[in-house]
């Protein structure tokens, strides 16, 4: 592989990249506003320009470039044998005197600037610029902006970089950003009767550089160094992005993109980024409930799950069978346990899949693109994180053409006969908005009903037990994306209150089933996957329950319930570590 030499380490690069390419991938840094890599290269910003020196063609002698001026090292091609000077006298003095330019006008509010903490203006001034301003005239002030529905645009913090401008128009399409005026007037705005909003405006956000393009929706929430971040996986839509979840004493804050080129690239939609609200719901159902003399009442763990198993029991001793509805919600270590339990109660059970959400058709962005373009980005019409994997997890073990859709679910139930030989439901939910049908509250009556669900429903009057489930923030697992991956995740977040993963309840009611102990543990803190250096978030009280419910150990049983299970163990990719880059000053304990 060809190299290039950087501040003096040497960087591989492949022919095409560029010497700002080149020196990120191998961890050298220069500095730089307005690249990015899924964006065009503008060179406006010139705080990455550096002295270039490139072996001559004719001697072989290496010798300096553009008769030794600096150059933008985000366009200049690598090219082999180039030595290049980001720490020169030269190159040092170009990018104090660019700090020192873009603060002229720039306010200093970073005490209420929501972007302070991760601030490219903040950390360069700090590594980069100068101590003092020698700036003495009055500021320039631009005015603040509301440029559509999740974005805020606090001008006289803009540097100009026109990142948000570009992502507009190469990676959304839409073009509603602009630059306009000159000089030090010159803003960034939206066309007059405009507004900012597409499926992806909020991309602009993370991509802003400064505290200019604001999140609405995090405005002034929390500081970001109070956050936690924990790399998973979307669980709304079938598209598996990769994301951060930002959090902090157990409770979501935001949601951000993680790189991955091959699915999500930089992005994601305002969709995934703002779907996560249903998490906090006042709608949440916090505890087990179950049904005394008609009326359904709160209950512990130990009565509610003996009057699930007591019910399914019921079923089968008058020669009905039991129902299982897996919701497409749900991980595939979930799934695979819930079928094991479906089939201990039954081993005649029903068992289909639950219904899948979808809203219009497959969007690909750039309009323009194809979805198999390298750049192109695709917002899938599904709305369910999990469809693909439920459904394989439960054709290995029942055979294909066994599993039921929820049409053909409903028809087991009697729908459209009125005649059915099913006693006993057990139904998840886990949707993040109401998914019951009439069909399904009309089917299910007269039954028992078993409900492990997230959200409040008309089904909670309906059910004989309800028993809480976690969202997906909430537990570990691996969901299965539109395009066939495999993705496995952590928990980012404690379970709320009393509410637990859809696997330990499958576990919890096996064990009842087979007579083994479920009883009330030692209260237990849960250890929340977070940054190194930081608290974990939340204790939770552990209600009953029977052995811990661990994804990685349910991928091993799948291996071995079933060959074509296998990949579970050898395809599930999981969340690379993420790089916590070292403080650079002393951490004090308050
Ligand atoms: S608003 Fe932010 S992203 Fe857009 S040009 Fe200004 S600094 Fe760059
Ligand atoms: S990053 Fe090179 S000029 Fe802006």
């Amino acid at each position: 592989m060809p190299t290039i030499t950087v501040n003096g380490k040497v960087c591989d690069f492949t022919p095409g990249q560029t010497i700002v390419q080149a020196a990120n991938a191998a961890g050298v840094e220069i500095p730089q506003y307005c690249y990015h890599d899924g964006l065009s290269i503008v060179a406006s910003c010139r705080i990455c320009l550096a002295e270039i020196w490139a072996p001559d063609a004719k001697t072989g002698q290496i010798v300096p470039q553009m008769g030794g001026k600096l150059q933008p090292t985000c366009q200049t091609p690598a090219t082999a044998g180039m030595v290049v000077y980001a720490d020169s006298p030269k190159a040092v003095a170009n990018q104090k005197a660019v700090m020192e330019y873009l603060l002229i006008n720039h306010p200093l509010d970073c005490p209420v600037c929501d972007q302070s903490g991760e601030c490219f203006l903040q950390d360069y001034s700090y590594q980069y610029g100068r101590g003092v301003s020698r700036f003495e005239e009055q500021k320039v002030k631009n005015p603040k902006k509301d440029v559509g529905p999740h974005v805020l645009l606090y001008s006289d913090r803009c540097i100009m970089c026109t990142r948000c401008v570009r992502f507009t128009r190469e990676v959304a399409g839409t073009a509603e950003l602009m630059v306009q005026g000159r000089g030090n007037k010159e803003e960034i705005d939206v066309f007059p009767g405009v507004a900012l909003d597409n499926p992806l405006s909020a991309n602009v956000i993370d991509l802003c550089p400064v505290g200019a393009l604001l999140d609405k929706d995090f405005l002034f929430a929390q500081r970001v160094w109070f956050l936690k971040s924990s790399p998973s996986i979307d669980g709304i839509t079938a598209s598996g992005d990769n994301i951060r979840i930002e959090h902090n004493q157990g409770k979501v804050y935001r949601i951000k993109p993680r790189t991955n080129l091959s699915i999500n690239k930089w992005w994601i939609s305002d969709e995934v980024r703002y779907g996560w609200k249903f998490v906090h719901s006042d709608e949440r159902l916090r505890s087990p409930l179950r049904r005394q003399f008609g009326t359904l009442i709160e209950s512990d763990y130990t009565r509610a799950y003996e009057d699930a198993v007591k019910g399914l029991r019921a079923a089968t001793a008058s020669g009905k069978r039991v129902a299982l509805l897996v919701s497409p919600m749900l991980t595939c270590e979930e799934a695979f346990v819930l079928v094991k339990l479906a089939r201990e109660a039954d081993p005649r059970a029903i068992i289909g899949v639950g219904p899948i959400p979808t809203g219009g058709k497959d969007q690909t962005f750039p309009p323009s693109a194809k979805p198999d373009d390298k750049n192109a980005f695709t917002i899938y019409a599904e709305k369910c994180p999990n469809r693909r994997g439920v459904t394989r997890v439960l054709e290995a073990i029942l055979g294909q053409g066994n599993v039921l859709d929820f049409a053909g679910f409903l028809r087991a139930l009697g729908l459209g006969s009125g005649h059915s030989d099913v006693g006993a439901v057990v139904l998840t939910g886990n949707y993040p908005s109401n998914w019951v049908t009439p069909e399904l509250t009309s089917c299910i009556d007269g039954k028992f009903v078993v409900l492990i669900d997230t959200l409040a429903s008309s089904l909670v009057d309906d059910c004989d037990v309800l028993i809480p489930g976690a969202t997906w923030v909430e537990k570990a697992g691996t969901f299965e994306n539109a395009r066939g991956m495999l993705q496995g995740f952590e928990a980012a977040i404690p379970v709320i209150e009393l509410a637990k993963t859809e696997g330990q309840i499958a576990l919890d009611l096996l064990a009842e089933l087979g007579n083994e102990a479920v009883e009330p543990r030692e209260p237990q803190t849960l250890v929340v996957q977070s940054s190194m250096g930081q608290v974990a978030a939340g204790v939770q009280v552990a209600p009953a329950r029977a052995t811990p419910f661990n994804a990685a150990h349910v991928r091993g049983e799948m291996a071995q319930a079933s060959a074509s299970l296998s990949l579970f163990i050898t395809n599930v990719t999981m969340p690379e570590g993420e790089t916590v880059r070292p403080s650079d000053m002393p951490i004090v304990d308050l």
